[in-house]
């Protein structure tokens, strides 16, 4: 069993970039479980299924398989034998994961995918329900926050870094809506841990919350 450290948190947290540089300074490996649900949703999207119909989805997930891999030590996402990694950071794709997330079949589909990286790797995995459900004996689970605004507001940045054009007040609509679906959807809803570190990034650094993470991880494993 490697050292786990979970990280969950809503949309625009900066559970990606912190989870990262956490795992880069513990050299741990950084799982990042939203790229595989994002996966999902980008074959669900090219086969223009509607996730309502819920065999047309079972019979998708029965024929495509996602897997990850680690290229120069950054994660790579493939949907078979594709490497999708940049594909599937969209707007749209990252809306349809949360839908997709909700449904039971794709969650079972990653279940063991997820608990695998974790039972053979010291990792810090980020996601919706690591600490509450496929870590639930994570040495150390943190759960990362931040203001609707300030989410939104680094999402808006992120887009606009990539010469992507985007509306500030769209992203934070889709963010509050992706937070209710996430937050209360009936399996494996995103809710932080009893155990959890509670962490509001609002007003902090990224390097101030690395070193809370860090530091706890290294403080736990003494
Ligand atoms: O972290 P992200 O934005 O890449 O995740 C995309 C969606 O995937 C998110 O809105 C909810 C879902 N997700 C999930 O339900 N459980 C996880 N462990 C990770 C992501």
């Amino acid at each position: 069993m490697g050292y786990n450290i979970a990280i969950d948190g809503p949309a625009g947290a900066g559970k990606s970039t912190i989870a990262k540089l956490a795992a880069k300074e513990l050299s741990f490996i950084y799982v990042d479980t939203g790229a595989m649900y994002r996966t999902i949703a980008l074959a669900l999207l090219r086969a223009k299924i509607d996730i309502a119909d819920v065999h047309a989805v079972e019979a998708l997930l029965s024929e495509i398989s996602v897997s990850i891999r680690y290229i120069d030590g950054e994660q790579r996402v493939f949907l078979g034998t594709e490497d999708v990694s940049a594909l599937i950071r969209t707007e749209e794709v990252g809306n349809m994961a949360s839908k997709a997330a909700a449904l039971e079949p794709v969650r079972a589909k990653l279940l063991s995918l997820q608990r695998g990286l974790a039972e053979e790797n010291d990792v810090v995995m980020d996601g919706r329900d690591i600490g509450t459900n496929i870590l639930p004996n994570a040495e150390l689970k943190i759960y990362l926050t931040a203001s609707v605004d300030t989410r939104a507001d680094r999402r808006y940045k992120e887009h606009l870094a990539k010469g992507e054009t985007c509306d500030l007040e769209e992203i934070k609509r889709d963010i509050e809506q992706r937070d209710f679906q996430d937050m209360n959807r009936a399996i494996a809803p995103l809710c932080q841990a009893e155990d959890a570190v509670y962490l509001d990034s609002s007003d902090m650094t990224i390097e101030q919350v690395v070193k809370a993470i860090t530091e706890r991880a290294r403080r736990a494993e003494a």
